[in-house]
């Protein structure tokens, strides 16, 4: 374990930082996970101290993630790029998606060092390595995670693939479209592209402030977005019924409970 204290933020960490917290450490401490360090505890600790509705919203995610994946099984496809996944764990997209059609494969992509060496020994305990592989890299680098022998090895471009970016973009500054565009020309007619992410007031309330001070001790600070940002990124592409919503309105059973933070949809390529 080493410090990256001094390391460029956009570079991706090649050892795990057990002194700064992680984004992917402090979401599976929210969601009851195993995977966290003291770092991560204390400054997770300190935003749900001012915003206890982190935990909903993580929640409310992972129940998003769930309906994507079973939407996109019920639609023949069966093949995810899982961008920013996060630890493997129960209600995962590997659960859910072979679950729904056990011959599903999944490519997990994340820039934390530690989310992918866990990905890859639980597919590997669990005997499911030959459909479920990971990738430690940055998403920005779209044309490397596509190029990847992991990804060659496991997604056929020749047929649908979902593309999942859940609770992944608003860690990424800059144009959505350097990252999207690459994967949208890649995937073929009849492809997803999924998405949840933190969403922007007009004018930043403080509970953003504070959200955003707290990720600004992460590798990966926190980047807000409006409703018409998002609604752009996709421009083009048909959005399935419902749209862009609050991810706990998205094809939900109960949707008129009071919206989430997290705005979430998916196109149609
Ligand atoms: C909040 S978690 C979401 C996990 C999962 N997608 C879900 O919705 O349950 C965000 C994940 O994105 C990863 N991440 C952040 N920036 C990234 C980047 N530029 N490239 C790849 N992964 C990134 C983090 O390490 C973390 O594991």
């Amino acid at each position: 374990m080493t410090s990256m204290l001094h390391a460029p933020r956009s570079r991706t960490p090649v050892e795990v930082d057990s002194f700064r917290p992680s984004a992917a450490r402090m979401y599976d401490y929210y969601l009851g996970g195993r995977n966290h360090l003291a770092a991560d505890r204390e400054a997770a600790d300190a935003l749900l101290d001012a915003v206890p509705e982190v935990v909903t919203a993580a929640q409310q995610n992972r129940a998003f993630l769930r309906r994507v994946v079973e939407y996109a099984v019920g639609q023949g496809v069966t093949q995810f790029l899982d961008l920013g996944s996060g630890y493997a764990s129960p209600g995962g997209v590997p659960e859910v998606a072979c679950a729904g059609d056990a011959t599903s494969r999944v490519v997990a992509v994340d820039i934390d060092p530690g989310v992918t060496a866990q990905v890859g020994s639980t597919a590997r305990a669990t005997g499911v390595s030959g459909r479920v592989g990971a990738i430690h890299a940055d998403l920005r680098d779209a044309i490397g995670v596509l190029e990847h022998p992991v990804t060659r090895r496991l997604i056929d471009f020749d047929r649908p693939v979902a593309i999942l970016c859940l609770a992944v973009l608003h860690f990424v500054p800059g144009e959505l479209d350097r990252v999207l565009g690459p994967l949208r020309r890649a995937a073929p007619r009849g492809s997803l592209l999924a998405f949840s992410h933190a969403a922007a007031s007009e004018a930043p309330t403080t509970t953003e402030r504070i959200t955003r001070l707290v990720y600004d001790c992460t590798l990966t600070p926190l980047v807000l977005r409006s409703e018409e940002t998002l609604t752009a990124a996709v421009s083009g592409l048909e959005l399935v019924d419902p749209g862009i919503v609050p991810v706990n309105r998205w094809r939900a059973p109960d949707a008129d409970a009071p919206a989430s933070t997290l705005l979430g949809g998916v196109a149609r390529l």
